[in-house]
C-alpha cells in the first residue's frame, strides 16, 4: 500500500545491480510513493544490463558513476539536478565491495591494496558523495541522505573481514558529515544497519547461509527482508523523520539487542 510519502520529492539512488539488490527495492518503493529520481551505478555494473529494466519501469534516467571518482560524482549531481529539474531531496548510498572477501582472504592475511579498495568503495565513497553534493549545494534544505551498513561495525563477525572496518568508517562518516550537513542545510544523514540479506554483495560473505540462519533464529522478529529495508529507507527520506540525524539505525528484527534465543539454545543443547 502506498502512502504518497515522497510525493513531489526528487532523489538519487545508487547500487541497484539486479532485482535482489536492496537499492532495487528502494527504487520500486520510491516510485510507488511518488518520487522522481535518477539511478546510478559503477560503469562496469551497467554491462549486466538489469538496471535498464528498472530505469524503464521507474521512468528514471541512469547516470553511470564510479563512486570512488569525485569527477564522476560531480557529473552525477550536476546531471541529476538538470534532469530532475532541481536539487535532490534524498540520496541513497547502497554501495559495498571488498576484493579481499571476493578472493576469500582471511582477516589475518589481508592484501592491503585490496583493503584500500574496500575502504575507498565501501566507506570513503560516502564522504566523496556528500562532499561533492555539499560543494555543489545539490541537496535541498531538509533533505535526507541514507547509507546501508552492517552490524559487524560494532560486533565481530570473523568472515566479514575488512568490510567490518569499512562499515565502522562508513558509520563514523555519517555522524561527522551529519553534523556539517545539518548545520548547512538541515540535511539529515543516517545509516541503516540491515539484517543479512541474500543479494550479490551479501551472498559473497563466507558462510552466508549459516550466518543468515543464525541471525534469523536469534532475532525475535526474524531477519528483515530487502523489501522491508526499502520501506524503512522510505520513511527516512520522508518528512516524517525530519529530526532524525547522525544515527546508526538497526533494521534487523531485534538481532542486535538479543543475547541468545530459545531456538539457538535448543540447537546448542542438541550437541
Ligand atoms: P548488491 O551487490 O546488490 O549492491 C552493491 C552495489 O554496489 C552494486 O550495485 C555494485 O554495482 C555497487 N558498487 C560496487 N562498487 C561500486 C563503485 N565503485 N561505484 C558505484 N557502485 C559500486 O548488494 P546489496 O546487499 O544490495 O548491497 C547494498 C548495500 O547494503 C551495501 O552497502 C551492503 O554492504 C549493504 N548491506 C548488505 C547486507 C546484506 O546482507 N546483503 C546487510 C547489511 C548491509
Amino acid at each position: 500500500m502506498a502512502y504518497g510519502l515522497l510525493k513531489g520529492k526528487r532523489g538519487i539512488i545508487s547500487g541497484a545491480l539486479d532485482e535482489k539488490s536492496i537499492a532495487w527495492k528502494v527504487a520500486l518503493k520510491a516510485k510507488e510513493e511518488g518520487a522522481t529520481f535518477t539511478l546510478t551505478n559503477a560503469p562496469v555494473a551497467m554491462r549486466m544490463g538489469a538496471i535498464k529494466e528498472l530505469a524503464q519501469h521507474c521512468n528514471a534516467e541512469i547516470i553511470p558513476a564510479d563512486a570512488t571518482s569525485v569527477d564522476d560524482l560531480t557529473n552525477l549531481f550536476t546531471q541529476s539536478t538538470e534532469i530532475l529539474g532541481g536539487k535532490a531531496d534524498f540520496v541513497l548510498h547502497s554501495i559495498g565491495m571488498s576484493p579481499n572477501i571476493r578472493k576469500g582472504k582471511a582477516y589475518t592475511d589481508l592484501n592491503y591494496e585490496w583493503f584500500k579498495q574496500s575502504v575507498d568503495i565501501s566507506a570513503l565513497s560516502f564522504h566523496k558523495m556528500m562532499q561533492t553534493a555539499y560543494k555543489l549545494d545539490a541537496v535541498s534544505e531538509g533533505g535526507s541522505i541514507v547509507a546501508l551498513t552492517y552490524m559487524a561495525a560494532q560486533r565481530t563477525f570473523p568472515f566479514y573481514t575488512d568490510m567490518a572496518d569499512a562499515k565502522a568508517l562508513l558509520e563514523s562518516i555519517a555522524r561527522s558529515f551529519g553534523y556539517h550537513y545539518g548545520k548547512y542545510r538541515q540535511v539529515r544523514v543516517n545509516t541503516v544497519s540491515q539484517s543479512p540479506t541474500p543479494t550479490t554483495a551479501g551472498g559473497g560473505i563466507g558462510g552466508f547461509d549459516k550466518f543468515y540462519d543464525f541471525a534469523n533464529k536469534t532475532a525475535p522478529l526474524g531477519n528483515a527482508t530487502a523489501d522491508q529495508c526499502a520501506d524503512y529507507c522510505i520513511t527516512l527520506f520522508s518528512d516524517l523523520t525530519r529530526m532524525v540525524t547522525m544515527q546508526n539505525l538497526f533494521h534487523d528484527g531485534g538481532f542486535s539487542m538479543t543475547g541468545i534465543s530459545e531456538e539457538i539454545m535448543a540447537l546448542v543443547n542438541k550437541e
